[in-house]
């Protein structure tokens, strides 16, 4: 990104008019190195609305990241982490995979402003906007081996639920593995993922990066680029809200919820985990990755994660990254 784009932006978050000239004597550069760094904004995908007489301005105010803001919303939890946010980045996961590599600190959190190659589960892209999603990914050290972390991604979307409840969200529900789901006008619709990627040995250590998007604000043309039902977190809430809390209450709650799963493994959250499935109990249809869908009834999920469905063949379990659950209701 051009050098100028994202301080330019950053005044620009305000939704209101700075002149063209404002804005060179502000950064010390002429009208015509502005006029650059603006249409560099552009190239990502930012709308910025240019008229002429009055200047340039977002279509409406962003709430930026700002680590200090996230890390007093953490609360008591705040020891456990420490904030870096970055103003543009390919996928904030690649980016901490690499930092994990290199040996940051356990609770070390990367959020951006601007995600250019946002991965999502299944080799999917994940698509955001500046102001319209949250993206962060949170790097978590465990003593044990990738082969004990089954059911880590269940135990994240609980994390999630419950730091979305307590902003007052109260409707949202999981869906397996870890997708959290809203029904709206009487569809299930998507309101962010996971996809948490692991370092390390069998036998451990081994390092999760977890990267959580959530969704503020769906613009009708992102919409149109996602294959399923999605909406943003703000049209739950009668405020919009402020991602700065949003993100910190994600972290405490991991913190609890990561802590916890690192003593007792995901059979702690059993219980917890069904009452909060969207799908409990309920029809659906299974698509696996060659294309075949199976029918069933979701009858819970073990002890280590898996999904147990009633099928016309018996009972089967289902390991996470073998299916997409639909809804069949
Ligand atoms: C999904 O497919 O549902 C999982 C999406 C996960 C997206 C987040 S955004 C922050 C982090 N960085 C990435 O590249 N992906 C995750």
């Amino acid at each position: 990104m051009n050098k100028l784009a994202f301080p330019i932006l950053a005044v620009l978050a305000d939704g209101k008019f700075h002149s063209g000239e404002a804005l060179a004597q502000r950064f010390g550069v002429t009208r015509a190195t502005v006029y650059n760094a603006i249409q560099s904004v552009s190239t990502l995908g930012i709308t910025v609305f240019s008229v002429r007489g009055r200047g340039y301005r977002l279509p409406k105010a962003v709430t930026l990241l700002d680590a200090d803001a996230m890390v007093q919303a953490c609360g008591e939890y705040a020891p456990w982490f420490h904030v870096q946010v970055l103003a543009q980045v390919d996928s904030t996961n690649r980016y901490l995979m690499q930092e994990s590599a290199r040996g940051v600190a356990h609770g070390t959190c990367v959020a951006a402003h601007i995600q250019t190659a946002g991965r999502g589960r299944r080799g999917r892209q994940w698509v955001s906007q500046l102001g319209g999603s949250v993206t962060f990914s949170v790097l978590w050290r465990f003593q044990c081996g990738a082969a004990g972390l089954s059911g880590l991604s269940l135990v994240v979307g609980l994390a999630l639920v419950r730091a979305l409840h307590s902003l007052g969200l109260t409707e949202v529900q999981l869906k397996w593995p870890n997708d959290l789901l809203v029904q709206h006008q009487g569809q299930w619709h998507k309101l962010g993922g996971i996809l948490i990627e692991l370092q390390g040995d069998m036998e451990g250590p081994s390092a999760a990066v977890i990267g959580i998007g959530l969704n503020l604000e769906v613009a009708p043309e992102m919409r149109a680029s996602i294959d399923q039902p999605v909406l943003g977190l703000n049209a739950l809430s009668a405020q919009a809200l402020d991602p700065n809390v949003l993100l910190g209450r994600c972290l405490s709650q991991l913190a609890i919820h990561l802590n916890q799963f690192a003593e007792q493994g995901f059979a702690y959250f059993q219980d917890e985990w069904t009452a909060a499935h969207a799908f409990h109990q309920q029809p659906v249809n299974l698509l696996l990755a060659n294309g075949q869908t199976i029918p069933g009834q979701v009858l819970g999920v073990a002890e280590e994660g898996s999904l147990l469905v009633e099928t016309a063949t018996g009972q089967q379990r289902f390991n996470a990254g073998e299916i997409s659950v639909r809804s069949a209701a």
